[in-house]
């Protein structure tokens, strides 16, 4: 599968990052989003897995932490920056629909784990007009907010870690409710794991993409 790694030509703000066509383009595409001190390389096997006909968006986040890429700045673990989560939200949004719109791609659904869950859970209170749906992999609540839109049949399905001590279970449940308060279908599960990505993720994240592509 030919493999293009570039800066996208943008007007806004430009994500390094992976993008690949995928073989079937009525299938949603995957927009991967990976942990703090990930890159855009990082969740592409899972993303092949998930949906080997898919084609994949993969941004690098633009935020450095003492190297570490992330989404959105931090002010301690689990504290943050809410100014700077708004304004790479609405980035992050304005790229993928631009990205979208280049590649006449349907609109993505969001993988994201981590920080990069945290993001994507940004996007469904600020701008869920660009996505199809979200598995948001370790998620908590991303702002302090309510979720600024209806989330109406958007399918989200969160996959916790009962002993994750960074991303805590109590958190991601209001975040499930949050959504769901907003219209969303949510799907919380909650693995007997901690904050790492396991294979029980990825075979979640397959049969809930699949189901959302009619498969
Ligand atoms: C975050 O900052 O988004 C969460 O604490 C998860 C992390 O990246 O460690």
């Amino acid at each position: 599968m030919k493999v293009e790694t570039s800066e996208a030509p943008m007007t806004q703000t430009t994500f390094i990052r992976r993008y690949l066509p995928g073989t079937d383009p009525k299938r949603h595409p995957l927009l991967l989003l990976h942990g703090t001190g990930g890159n855009e390389d990082d969740l592409v096997p899972v993303g092949e897995m998930i949906d080997p006909a898919a084609a994949i968006l993969s941004p690098r986040g633009n935020v450095l932490e003492g190297g570490m890429p992330r989404f959105f700045r931090r002010l301690a673990e689990g504290v943050f920056d809410y100014p700077d989560v708004i304004a790479r939200t609405h980035e992050l949004a304005d790229f993928v629909a631009a990205q979208t719109s280049t590649h006449g791609l349907e609109k993505p659904i969001a993988v994201g784990y981590s920080n990069g869950a945290n993001i994507a859970a940004a996007m469904l209170y600020l701008r869920p007009d660009v996505l199809a749906g979200a598995v948001l992999i370790r998620a908590m609540l991303p702002l302090q907010t309510e979720p600024e839109h209806g989330l109406e049949n958007m399918p989200v399905m969160i996959i916790s870690g009962r002993m994750d001590p960074i991303l805590p279970l109590d958190n991601a449940k209001r975040l499930a409710e949050a959504l769901r308060g907003h219209g969303a279908v949510i799907d919380h599960r909650v693995l007997e794991t901690g904050h790492g990505m396991t294979r029980n993720d990825v075979d979640l994240a397959r049969g809930f993409v699949a189901g959302i592509n009619g498969a």
